[in-house]
């Protein structure tokens, strides 16, 4: 308890998979009943302890048992069956009506997120009745604040599940199965989240990032996203283009070239990301040289091979992908 408390300090901003603190309609609820739920069972532990105490204290000092058959003891019997049917029902009852809330959106969704779970990262592809809004990013996504959005689930290889617990509780996804879940974010921010269900070696490399930003700037980034890659700027990032339609695309695609792998993340807007291999090191110039030449080494099991470069290829690529913003 003391720990507990000592986490519902401010620290806990500090934590970003803290599920005690929520920012959206779809949390919210959650949150409260586990809060009430988490109260009321030390509340009852209390209590019983206390009453075990005092009982044990007044038989040892030989006043007679609390509870007999004889007498009115009878009544702690009665008392506590009462309490414990009031406190059950009361919390299955709160607990249906939280599930009945967050089944679904508060008004109908304007943006829905096509969420592709994989050993070990998030394939997004966000949907529209425009085609020209439709496009496909990975592991770092951006919504608007404010506003419900439909989130639909599947998997590509084994069962994952989507958590970003400051906005949704867990959701499956499974293979051959779409499984929908909702988010809303009632503050701009980042909010992480994670695979939340043992999928293999890489399972806790297999991180989220969610952007919420006011409607204005979430277009902003949405058109950026849907544009086709920009075009290298030099010839290292040139020659970087070249070498990366030979020894990348079959797995990558970067939209607008002649690479269009689509085992691997979709590199079109990569510089725009944070981070890299799915929330596990920061997109930094060393860190994507360092990943590209050694994958394993960050991520032992991670479905993408060191492809040999020499030294001066790997720095031609590594330059063409931080054009890629
Ligand atoms: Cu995917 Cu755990």
């Amino acid at each position: 308890m003391v720990a507990l408390c000592a986490m519902s300090a401010p620290g806990i901003a500090a934590t970003p998979l803290s599920y005690l603190r929520s920012h959206g309609a779809h949390a919210d609820p959650v949150k409260t009943l586990t809060w009430a739920l988490l109260v009321l069972s030390i509340v009852v532990v209390l209590v019983i302890t206390g009453l075990v105490v005092w009982g044990i204290a007044r038989s040892t000092a030989d006043q007679g048992d609390v509870i007999s058959r004889e007498g009115n003891g009878l009544r702690f019997v009665t008392a506590g069956l009462t309490l414990t049917v009031i406190a059950l029902l009361g919390s299955v009852v709160w607990t249906m009506v939280v599930l009945a809330r967050v089944g679904s959106p508060p008004a109908e969704p304007k943006l829905t997120l096509d969420i592709n779970g994989r050993q070990w990262w998030w394939r997004v592809r966000y949907e529209s009745d425009e085609p020209g809004r439709v496009f496909v990013t990975a592991n770092e996504l951006h919504i608007p604040v404010g506003e419900p959005v439909r989130i639909k689930l599947s998997s590509l290889d084994v069962i994952h599940s989507f958590w970003v617990p400051a906005l949704a509780g867990k959701t499956d996804t499974v293979p051959g199965q779409v499984n929908t879940t909702w988010i809303e974010a009632d503050a701009p921010g980042v909010y992480f989240g994670q695979c939340a269900e043992f999928c293999g070696a890489q399972h806790a490399h297999m991180g989220l990032r969610i952007v919420a930003e006011p409607r204005d700037k979430f277009e902003a980034w949405l058109r950026e996203q849907i544009a086709p890659a920009a075009q290298p700027n030099d010839a290292v990032a040139a020659a970087g283009q070249e070498t990366f339609a030979r020894r990348c695309a079959a797995c990558h695609a970067v939209r607008g070239t002649k690479a269009g792998g689509i085992l691997g993340p979709d590199l079109s807007h990569l510089a725009s990301r944070a981070t890299l291999a799915a929330g596990t090191i920061p997109n930094t110039a060393g860190h994507l040289s360092a990943w590209i030449a050694d994958p394993q080494h960050f991520k032992p099991g991670t479905r993408m091979p060191a492809v040999p470069l020499t030294g001066s290829e790997l720095e031609q690529v590594r330059a063409y992908l931080a054009t890629l913003n």
